[in-house]
């Protein structure tokens, strides 16, 4: 059976920053691992059904559209996940739509995937509001700190709710300033613990 922790963050956090390190580490050391990002698996999925969009622009579609592709890209992940050892999941607990914050993983897709690990990538809410204004390459939501504390809570407790749904831990992992390949480090440790 192959081994699924599902990796979160608020926009801006830095998981991707820290899994590209987690990638690079898992190389060095020979494990098997693979990263996937749910929103590119679902962005592919809209452009094969003829809806070409950026991918900040994804969230603010029809709900039911994006529901219908989130199912899809679920099926693709499982497919993906039988050829390694660890399949790390790049996304986030909940996704903030037009129709209000939406699990990223709701419960028949957790049955489905079956997660062995959630993480939560984390910094202090002032760091992720700098990360965003500085980041021009995307078009985040820009947000007060007091919002950004607020999406950091709410991740908070819709992992507690998808740990209690498939029995799975919660770990939370600090991304400090500068110090990507730490957390990275400390995340390794974490999936080795779930893969042994
Ligand atoms: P996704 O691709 O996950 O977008 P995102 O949230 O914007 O995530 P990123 O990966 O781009 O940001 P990040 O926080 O990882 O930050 P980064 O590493 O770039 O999702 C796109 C869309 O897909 C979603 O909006 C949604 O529509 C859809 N989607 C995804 N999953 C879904 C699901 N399950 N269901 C439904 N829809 C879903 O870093 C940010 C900046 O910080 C960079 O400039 C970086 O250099 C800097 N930085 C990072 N770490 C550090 C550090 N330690 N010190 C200093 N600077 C740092």
């Amino acid at each position: 059976m192959p081994h699924i922790a599902v990796v979160t963050g608020i926009p801006g956090v830095g998981k991707t920053t820290v899994l590209n390190e987690l990638t690079d580490l898992a190389h060095q050391n020979k494990f098997d691992l693979v990263v996937l990002n749910y929103g590119t698996i679902m962005n592919e999925i809209m452009r094969d059904l003829g809806k070409e969009l950026h991918r900040d622009d994804m969230r603010s579609q029809r709900l039911e559209m994006q529901r219908k592709v989130q199912e899809l890209a679920a099926n693709e992940l499982n497919n993906r996940a039988t050829q390694h050892n660890v399949l790390v999941i790049d996304t986030h607990m909940f996704v903030r739509t037009p129709s209000g914050m939406w699990a990223g993983i709701p419960q028949n897709l957790l049955q489905q995937l079956r997660p062995q690990l959630f993480v939560l990538v984390e910094t202090d809410a002032q760091q992720i509001a700098n990360r965003r204004q500085s980041d021009s390459a995307r078009r985040r939501d820009q947000s007060l700190s007091s919002e950004i504390t607020f999406d950091l809570e709410w991740s908070r407790a819709t992992a507690a709710a998808s740990a209690v749904i498939t029995g799975a831990p919660v770990k939370i992992i600090r991304n400090e300033p500068g110090n990507q390949k730490q957390a990275a480090k400390d995340l390794f440790q974490t999936i080795q613990s779930i893969a042994a």
